[in-house]
C-alpha cells in the first residue's frame, strides 16, 4: 500500500506538518509504504510560473500516479487552502487522483473556518476526480505544539482521537481496493 503525503505549508516549521508526520507514522506501523512532498520541495519559480516540463513536476505527478491513498494537508489561509497549495495542484493532471483514496486535513488559527474542509479543500480534490474522500480532520493551533528542548512534537488527545478515527477509515477504504501497482499490472 503506498500513501502520499502532500503538505500544502509554505512554512518550514509547520503545525500540519506535525499531523502529517504523525499520520505517515500510524500507516507505516501497520505496514504502508510513505512519501511525502511538501509544497516547499518544489522551487518557487516552478509554482510561479506553472512550469510542468520541469523535473521536480514529473516526478511529482510520477508519485501521485503510484500512490493508493493521498492525505493532503494545508493550513487555512483566507478562509481556505493555501496558494502554495494551489499552485502545486495545478500542475497535476486533470484526474490527478482519481482511483484514489483522499484524507484531508487542515490547521487553522482558530475553529472560525472549521467549514473551509468542507467548502474549500475537499471541493479541490473532488474536482481531481478522488474516489472516496475520507471525512477529514481540522485541527487549531492551540491543539498541536511545536517540539521544545524537552518534549517532542506534541497533537492533543481530542485530534489524535480524530485524526486516529480517520485513519482507520482512510485505512479500511484502501483495503477494499485494489493497488495501483495491481490495477496496472
Ligand atoms: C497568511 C495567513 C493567513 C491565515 N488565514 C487564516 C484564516 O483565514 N483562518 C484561520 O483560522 N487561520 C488563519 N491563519 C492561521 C494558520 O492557518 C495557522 O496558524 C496554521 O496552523 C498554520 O499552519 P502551518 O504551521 O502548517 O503553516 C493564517 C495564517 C497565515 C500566515
Amino acid at each position: 500500500m503506498q500513501i502520499l503525503l502532500i503538505g500544502g505549508s509554505p512554512a518550514q516549521r509547520s503545525r500540519t506538518q506535525i499531523l502529517l508526520d504523525h499520520s505517515a507514522d500510524w500507516l507505516r506501523h501497520r505496514g504502508a509504504q510513505t512519501l511525502t512532498w511538501r509544497a516547499t520541495d518544489i522551487p518557487a519559480e516552478v509554482l510561479l510560473h506553472a512550469q510542468f516540463a520541469h523535473p521536480s513536476i514529473a516526478q511529482l505527478r510520477e508519485d501521485v500516479a503510484q500512490a493508493d491513498g493521498i492525505i493532503i494537508a494545508t493550513p487555512v489561509y483566507k478562509a481556505a487552502y493555501t496558494g502554495v497549495l494551489k499552485a502545486m495542484i495545478d500542475l497535476l493532471p486533470e484526474r490527478g487522483f482519481e482511483h484514489k483514496v483522499v484524507l484531508p486535513l487542515m490547521t487553522a488559527g482558530s475553529a472560525n473556518h472549521l467549514l473551509a474542509l468542507d467548502f474549500s479543500l475537499k471541493p479541490l480534490v473532488a474536482a481531481l476526480k478522488a474516489e472516496e474522500i475520507i471525512s477529514g480532520v481540522y485541527a487549531s493551533d492551540q491543539q498541536i505544539h511545536y517540539p521544545d528542548a524537552d518534549h517532542p512534537a506534541r497533537i492533543d488527545e481530542d485530534v489524535k482521537r480524530r485524526l486516529q478515527d480517520n485513519l482507520e477509515a482512510f485505512h479500511q477504504a484502501l483495503q477494499r481496493r485494489p493497488s495501483q501497482q495491481q490495477a496496472v499490472a
